[in-house]
């Protein structure tokens, strides 16, 4: 089996992902630009919107700086289309045999989903050993990852699905968890207004949140 790249690498000293969803092309450079401002770097942009792929674009374009993650992977033919807008990593929900085949064939680093002890064995098996955490408070949160950390003690995680600034800390101090990632980051009233300095605000302190 090759060796797959890792996603660890990629990551500075904030371990917050925030997941970004966006509507509004016109938006996506600022919002980069504003968490980074705040001291984080590295983002996921979920395609979960038709604006997505070209907001991917202007922000690898645009913010050499920021590590771009495109996120909400559901097909092979996504797979291709991140690495075309820039994609840094990959981010999937859940991930499918096939889906997991195209996303180690790219050769980018990734955090494949995976929300039971039977798809965390079989992403361990395809060679991945960084995964997503989804939806993690919905899955069984910080007990459950604890819980992981005995039969699957290689693994690491990216919890994400109902994490916010105050229940952040806790799954950080997990030593099976390195980084988590949500949209907290993101308010909608924030996006809307275009208050980038607000967005600045909650990444400053987010940027603070579990450092090592
Ligand atoms: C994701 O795709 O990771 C989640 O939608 C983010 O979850 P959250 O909105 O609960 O932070």
């Amino acid at each position: 089996m090759t060796t797959l790249p890792r996603f660890s690498p990629l990551l500075g000293a904030a371990r917050v992902i925030p997941v970004l969803t966006i509507e509004d092309v016109a938006q996506a450079v600022p919002l980069a630009r504003a968490l980074a401002e705040g001291g984080i770097t590295v983002i996921e942009v979920t395609l979960r919107t038709d604006a997505a792929l070209k907001a991917c674009e202007a922000i690898a374009h645009h913010c050499p700086d920021v590590v771009l993650g495109v996120g909400t992977i559901l097909t092979p033919s996504q797979v291709d289309e991140a690495r075309d807008a820039g994609a840094k990593f990959l981010v999937t929900p859940g991930t499918t045999e096939k889906l997991a085949r195209a996303v180690a064939e790219s050769g980018i680093a990734a955090l494949p989903g995976a929300g039971t002890i039977s798809e965390m064995v079989a992403l361990l098996e395809m060679g991945f050993h960084e995964m997503k955490f989804f939806p993690a408070e919905a899955a069984g949160g910080v007990n459950y990852l604890k819980s992981v950390a005995g039969p699957l003690a290689d693994l690491r995680f990216c919890p994400t699905g109902g994490i916010g600034a105050t229940n952040a800390e806790t799954y950080l101090a997990l030593p099976n968890v390195l980084c988590v990632g949500g949209s907290w980051l993101t308010p909608k009233a924030a996006l809307d207004a275009g208050d980038w300095d607000e967005i600045a605000r909650i990444s400053r302190e987010a940027a603070k949140l579990g450092r090592r």
